[in-house]
């Protein structure tokens, strides 16, 4: 097996499927406080499946490991990955549980506060990770979040990595990670908020975050460490390169997903053969168009906007 896994596999994505139910807001209300918000909508969300649209929309071939609820926002889910091109086969309809749904609140200057409900999404055990245990060996990678439950996280970590597929960690919502776990990674990738909990190191900028990533080094170092840090851009602690990838200035306008884009894209790029700091700046142009729409996968750019976007 390569550093990339079976390089004729597909890239697994094993995670959540939410509806994303997201009202503007002039302001966060404080507790307590109710305020008038505008433009209700909902589209298709959850972290898993945001990523495996990413990948999709790069080209790449992808399929999912997941669960949704015998319901309509399961149909729809499940029919938006299948647009594009996801290989949905391995995601479980359950008969008693409604599917995973986000309340999100987006103000003024795009900044997200997310509720996630996670319904079907509690359900994918190891069991059902098990089911499908030939599929990750098989696999050119595996990507994975922490929006399903942790016992599953690590069954499918562990078999990527006894099989040498590559393990791409993306520890969102903060969940405390065991360090067997960090250690199956070849990639972690916490946004400042997530790294700053998993390491006790308040990470604001890059000089902090390259405090976290040693931190977080020093527990897995076989793991390189990219930080995202919103539009500040993206701190990596690698094997070939450790330094700040930039932010590009852009006008955002929901963040929602900008991290799940960066995901897709980074590793799409890294895969193809590119260093570390060229698939980050790679994902950073991704992310940064990407908040500039409405919508996760809604937002998702091509490779001929990322390649067409002018350089900063
Ligand atoms: O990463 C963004 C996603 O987080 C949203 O789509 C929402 O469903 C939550 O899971």
């Amino acid at each position: 097996m390569s550093a990339a896994g079976n390089l004729s596999g597909p890239i697994t994505v094993v995670g959540s499927f939410n509806m994303d139910l997201v009202i503007e807001v002039p302001r966060f209300p404080t507790p307590g406080e109710a305020i008038l918000g505008r433009n209700f909508r909902r589209a298709c969300g959850g972290k898993g499946a945001n990523q495996a649209c990413a990948f999709a929309k790069l080209g790449q071939s992808v399929g999912i490991i997941g669960a949704v609820g015998r319901d309509a926002f399961g149909d729809e889910m499940l029919a938006n990955l299948q647009s594009l091109g996801v290989d949905t086969s391995a995601v479980a309809r359950r008969d008693t549980v409604a599917s995973g749904t986000a309340m999100i609140v987006l103000d003024a200057s795009g900044q997200n506060q997310i509720v996630v409900a996670n319904g079907a999404n509690d359900t994918l055990l190891p069991a059902d990770i098990e089911k499908h245990a030939e599929r990750i060996r098989s696999s050119r990678a595996l990507v994975i979040q922490l929006e399903t439950p942790l016992a599953g996280v690590q069954t499918a970590c562990e078999l990527a990595h006894r099989a040498g597929v590559p393990v791409l960690l993306n520890p969102a919502p903060f969940t405390p990670v065991p360090v067997e776990l960090l250690r199956c990674c070849r990639f972690v990738i916490p946004n400042e908020g997530e790294a700053s909990r998993l390491t006790g190191c308040e990470v604001r900028d890059p000089a902090t975050a390259a405090v976290a990533a040693r931190a977080l080094r020093e527990q897995a170092p076989e793991a390189e460490i990219l930080i995202t840090l919103g539009s500040q851009g993206v701190w990596v602690a690698g094997r070939e390169f450790t330094g700040h990838v930039p932010g590009l200035a852009v006008q955002a306008v929901d963040t929602v997903g900008a991290g799940d884009t960066f995901i897709g894209a980074f590793l799409t790029r890294w895969l193809e053969g590119a260093g570390l700091a060229e698939a980050a700046r790679f994902g950073g142009t991704a992310a940064a168009i990407a908040v500039t729409r409405q919508g996760a996968q809604s937002s998702l750019p091509t490779r001929a906007e990322i390649e067409a976007f002018p350089r900063q």
